[in-house]
């Protein structure tokens, strides 16, 4: 299989370029949680373009192309008809785009699920298209025989679990997780399972605080909490989300901005300075020389 892109993962293509300096790696990520403490916290956002990357990338220790480009970009009403060449495409892009960040891409519903070897062939494919240094996977003790399958033939993996977005029509909706006995027992289990198996680190998504407590207390690795609890070794957003691009905000949410508001604004300003002829003025236009 060729790769579409030459890609170098330890510099930046950036454009304008950086300083040139070395990425951060899955060991490194792995190792701020020693004993059971994380000093620093994790900073993960999601990505899924080259500018955004750049943007993001010197204030995060992970990107992540999160399969929910679904909805954000794609306008889809799920991350069901997420494909491959899709996260290949946009995690080109954010890899292409970063240079200190380690890029995690999301593998999309029906692409690792039926079989180890399945989740192997589709892991290798996106690795060697985007250059990405991981995968994440939804799903917990059935996944531990496929965590441990991509482990051992070098694909580091992050898992995912409470709620998982990719199981909506089995859990019938974006509800929190973890309310009744049954339902917080599996997602400790299912958390721990994935440790076992080798996860690097585990999304903790909308569970109720004390389960999210008890996973990153149970399981070695970092755990990276939304709509979870502050005490996660970290926290991951939807960057759209936090920026405030979107007028429905999630309970989990904080939005640090108004994004959608400035963009309003100011694509107002310039429809009226076209309609007007004020735009172009005199800076923006070419005029012969002499
Ligand atoms: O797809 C995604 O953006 C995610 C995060 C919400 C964790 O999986």
């Amino acid at each position: 299989m060729s790769t579409t892109f030459q890609l170098d993962t330890s510099t930046s293509r950036a454009n304008p370029t950086p300083q040139p300096m070395r990425r951060l790696t899955v060991p490194k990520i792995r190792m701020r949680k020693q004993d059971g403490v994380t000093a620093e916290p994790l900073v993960m956002l999601t990505a899924y373009t080259a500018r955004q990357a750049q943007l993001l990338d010197e204030h995060c220790d992970l990107l992540l192309v999160g399969d929910s480009l679904g909805q954000v970009i794609y306008g889809l009403p799920s991350t069901i008809p997420v494909t491959l060449e899709m996260m290949a495409n946009h995690g080109a892009a954010v890899v292409r785009g970063s240079y200190h960040a380690v890029v995690v891409i999301d593998m999309p519903f029906g692409s690792y699920e039926a079989s180890p070897q399945q989740a192997f062939e589709s892991a290798a494919f996106l690795l060697k298209q985007t250059g990405a240094a991981a995968v994440k996977l939804e799903g917990g003790g059935a996944m531990a025989e496929t965590v441990a399958f991509l482990g051992q033939r070098g694909i580091p993996v992050m898992g995912h679990v409470g709620l998982t977005p990719q199981a909506v029509n089995v859990l019938g909706g974006y509800a929190a997780r973890g309310r009744s006995d049954s339902e917080a027992a599996k997602i400790v289990t299912d958390a721990k399972a994935l440790d076992d198996a080798g996860t690097f680190a585990i999304v903790v998504e909308g569970v109720v605080e004390p389960i999210a407590i008890e996973v990153t207390q149970s399981v070695s690795c970092p755990t990276i909490g939304i709509g979870a609890s502050a005490q996660c070794d970290g926290q991951v957003l939807v960057t759209e989300d936090m920026l405030g691009m979107f007028d429905r905000v999630p309970r989990f949410v904080k939005r640090y901005e108004d994004i959608a508001g400035i963009i309003g604004k100011t694509v107002a300003t310039y429809a009226e300075e076209v309609r007007n002829r004020s735009f172009p003025g005199e800076e923006q236009t070419y005029q012969p020389k002499g």
